[in-house]
């Protein structure tokens, strides 16, 4: 028998305001029709005035531990993967244990921007096959409103806020391909592409600072890279696109799920979709629709999938894990 890290509950939570597009063309010179037709975006959702990422965080957290039929005691760390925590330091982490009355355990922050759920649903993986926690709460969340610069149109009408969370549970498994939990990981940074995306603040600048991004240039590696990661990571589990029951990838842009898809072989049928509804939530996207597949109706016991995510540094990565 093998240890996996097997899902045991799913939860999000999304802030009340909810943005259409069509508030953006009061903003900038858009227009409802560029944003949908070039990201797939219709709606976000903003976090009120005060609410931060741990808020949010909590809430998923709340939801998944309802989901799993557990108790915040029954949980032994807590990853969040987040760009936007509410202070420099402590962790959001920290705060969400604490919201969950924890006292125990421990919990930390993981930041790999867009990539961040995939780093933390791997590190999570690491810590229960390595015996130093037998159930892990892993949280995206983002506050991204919060980095937006209102006069900067390529970027402002993208973003969006929210949060989603697993419990992953270490499980002995028969140890094939057919095993539930997750069965590869496949990460990538590469620091020379610092510059495609960032924020022009932090303890370096004295200013929390905004979210500066060429677009054009992310979405060039996006397709590239998506499908090459998404790839290795299935051929490290010892299965192939034909077996894929849904891709959940990071919903950053309707054209980048669509093209890596394609390039994978897999119809868009089998794709979870939130863009439109979400926006792009950074870290938060891939737990959001996983939590809005099972929603839905589409994500079902002993389905396959597979996530990938990138994000600013340039990060990237894939995990595949049987639901
Ligand atoms: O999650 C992290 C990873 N991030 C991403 O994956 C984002 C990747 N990039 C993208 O999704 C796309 O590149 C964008 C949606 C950001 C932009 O789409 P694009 O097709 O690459 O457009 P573009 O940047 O080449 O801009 C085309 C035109 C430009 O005008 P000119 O120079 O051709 O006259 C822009 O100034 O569209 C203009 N434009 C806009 N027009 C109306 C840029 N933003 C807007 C806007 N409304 N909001």
């Amino acid at each position: 028998m093998t240890l996996r890290a097997v899902v045991r509950g799913v939860g999000h939570y999304l802030p009340e305001r909810i943005v259409p597009n069509s508030e953006f063309e009061m903003l900038v010179e858009t227009s409802d029709e560029w944003i949908r037709s070039r990201s797939g975006i219709e709606r976000r959702h903003f976090a009120a005035e005060g609410q931060t990422t741990s808020d949010l965080a909590t809430a998923a957290a709340l939801a998944a531990l309802a989901n799993a039929g557990l108790a915040a005691s029954d949980i032994d760390a807590i990853v969040l993967a987040t760009s936007t925590a509410d202070l420099t330091f402590p962790s959001a982490a920290t705060m969400v244990q604490a919201n969950l009355g924890m006292s125990h355990g421990f919990a930390f922050d993981l930041q790999a921007v867009c990539a961040g759920f995939v780093y933390a649903l791997s590190t999570a993986n690491g810590m229960i096959l390595s015996g130093q926690a037998r159930r892990v709460l892993v949280i995206g969340a983002e506050t991204f409103s919060k980095l937006m610069d209102w006069a900067d149109r390529g970027t402002c009408v993208l973003f969006g806020d929210g949060a989603g969370a697993l419990v992953l549970e270490a499980q002995e498994m028969p140890g094939t391909p057919q095993d539930r939990g997750v069965l590869s990981t496949d990460l990538h940074s590469d620091g020379r592409f610092k510059d495609l995306l960032y924020v022009d603040g932090g303890v370096s600048t004295g200013v929390t600072g905004k979210l500066r991004m060429q677009g054009k240039e992310v979405f060039r590696h996006a397709v590239e890279k998506l499908a090459e990661t998404a790839h290795a990571a299935l051929d490290k589990a010892g299965l192939s696109g034909e077996d894929v029951d849904w891709i959940v990838p990071h919903q950053a842009n309707i054209r980048i799920i669509e093209g890596t898809a394609k390039r994978m072989q897999v119809p868009m049928e089998r794709v979870v979709v939130t863009v439109q509804d979400h926006g792009n939530t950074s870290a938060a996207s891939i737990p959001l629709a996983l939590s809005v597949g099972v929603a839905r109706g589409q994500i079902k016991p002993g389905d396959l999938i597979v996530t990938e995510a990138i994000g600013g540094g340039l990060a990237w990565g894939a995990v595949v894990l049987r639901w």
